[in-house]
């Protein structure tokens, strides 16, 4: 008698916890309401079969219960009821498969207007590639994967030259425009998925995958990896924003072409020197750093990263934060660069800088920060030198303190808060593993060892 209490117990909470439970899928934002009819159709088959089970065992455990003087009849064949269940079976099986081939076949039927963008996945990072006015992808090829062409385009293909590089893990999207996504990864499984616009498609390096969809709510979307792709697959993370036309053409506007980025000048160091004075009455004279002034060793880290933390103080997305005391001083210094130009030319300068490692400050375990940084290495690189390919900076040879406060900051969201700091919000995900000071003290013995 238990069972069966317990058996209808069961079929009942279950009943109730599906139609009580705050689970349930986000508000839809795309056309692709028949994915949602199709699994609510399963729901109600599977529901109505796992009630009636459980129900009908229940009352079979009551009704045939052991009785003194009870006999079991056998019965081997009743071709009425198998006939009935063959019927119903069958019926139960079919509506749950045949909606799913009907919305298949409108997944894989890409409407001919679709607007083109191509989605590239590596560890741990998105970025985006858009046709140009000629509407055609120009080729790639991963060996020509470098840090100054990330997405491997093929400079003699003519039509990649106005290909639109988005290197941000950010996409925009005209609102009610079907946008067809090809996909591709550079190094191992990743999987482009974004619950409220109901799109998941697999990654595959040496292929390249597609799905479609019609944005029909504008808003911010979180995309998420949805393939476990290693170490830092938490921390894969992008977002698309679904714009009303107006300001879809305006972000497109912003997006460089891959010629322009190819025809980029580097900045000058000779012209950065000048600009350099400012800075080095707090950074030090061979941008060394100074911890008396709070300012860190500067010396060391490539131009690109230097220029990111410039764009992002001065457009206050870094250095905000009203418990940032140092940042906001910083904010204040990269307002007085006039232009994309000053910034260039003075993180040319500061990179060109002799390379003399800042004296340690920190006491920790070696050992103990060994197995820490192991998470840190995946993008900063085993020595610590960082990477372009995962946008990490340098750690080796900088200032300890100040990767000891900035790992703080990140923890605490003082820096990385901000939606434009993509890097920096990334950065705030993993650093939540280091969950006090002693960790931190450790991981930055280990990274001075090196
Ligand atoms: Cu990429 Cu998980």
């Amino acid at each position: 008698m238990p069972i069966a209490v317990a058996l209808i117990v069961l079929a009942l909470g279950s009943v109730l916890f599906h139609f009580l439970s705050p689970w349930y899928f986000t508000p839809i934002a795309s056309n692709w309401g028949a994915i949602d009819t199709t699994i609510g159709i399963t729901f109600w088959v599977t529901g109505v079969v796992f009630v009636a089970v459980n129900v009908f065992t229940a009352w079979a455990v009551i009704r045939y219960r052991s009785r003194r003087g009870g006999r079991a009849d056998y019965q081997p064949e009743n071709k009425k009821l198998e006939g009935w269940l063959l019927v119903a079976t069958a019926g139960g099986v079919a509506a749950m498969l045949a909606p799913g081939l009907l919305v298949w076949a409108n997944v894989i039927d890409v409407p001919k207007d679709a607007q083109v963008v191509e989605v590239v996945a590596q560890q741990w990072n998105w970025s985006y590639r858009l046709p140009g006015k000629d509407g055609k992808l120009g080729t790639v090829h991963p060996r020509l994967v470098t840090d100054e062409n990330p997405f491997g385009l093929n400079a003699a293909d003519p039509n990649g030259r106005d290909d639109l590089l988005v290197a941000s893990p950010e996409l925009h999207v005209p609102l009610g425009h079907p946008i067809k996504l090809v996909l591709r990864s550079k190094d191992v499984l990743h999987d482009f998925g974004i619950a409220q616009l109901r799109v998941k498609m697999d990654m595959v390096p040496g292929q390249v995958t597609y799905t479609w969809f019609t944005p029909t709510r504008s808003g911010t979307f979180d995309l998420l990896c949805e393939e476990l792709c290693g170490i830092g697959h938490f921390a894969m993370r992008g977002r698309v924003v679904v714009d009303e036309p107006a300001a879809y053409a305006a972000w497109l506007d912003r997006q460089p072409t891959f010629a322009q980025v190819a025809a980029r000048v580097p900045g000058n160091a000779t012209a950065g020197q000048a600009l350099f004075a400012t800075c080095a009455a707090c950074h030090g004279a061979h941008a060394e750093g100074n911890l008396a002034l709070n300012a860190p060793r500067l010396a060391g880290q490539p131009a690109w990263y230097l220029e990111r933390q410039l764009r992002l103080f001065k457009s206050g997305a870094r250095g905000a934060h009203e418990k940032d005391t140092y940042g906001k001083t910083m904010a204040a210094m990269a307002a007085t660069l006039p232009d994309e130009a000053a910034i260039a030319n003075v993180a040319a300068y500061i990179a060109a800088l002799p390379d003399t490692p800042a004296a340690p400050t920190i006491q920790g375990s070696i050992d103990k920060g060994r197995s820490h940084y192991a998470t840190c290495a995946a993008c900063h690189g085993a020595d610590g030198r960082g990477a372009a390919a995962t946008r990490a900076p340098r750690l080796q040879g900088m200032s300890d303190w100040y990767m000891a406060r900035q790992l703080r900051n990140f923890r605490e969201g003082v820096r990385g808060g901000n939606a434009q700091d993509t890097d920096g919000a990334q950065m705030r995900l993993v650093a939540g593993m280091l969950v006090d000071d002693a960790v931190i003290g450790d991981t930055l013995a280990y990274i001075n060892s090196r």
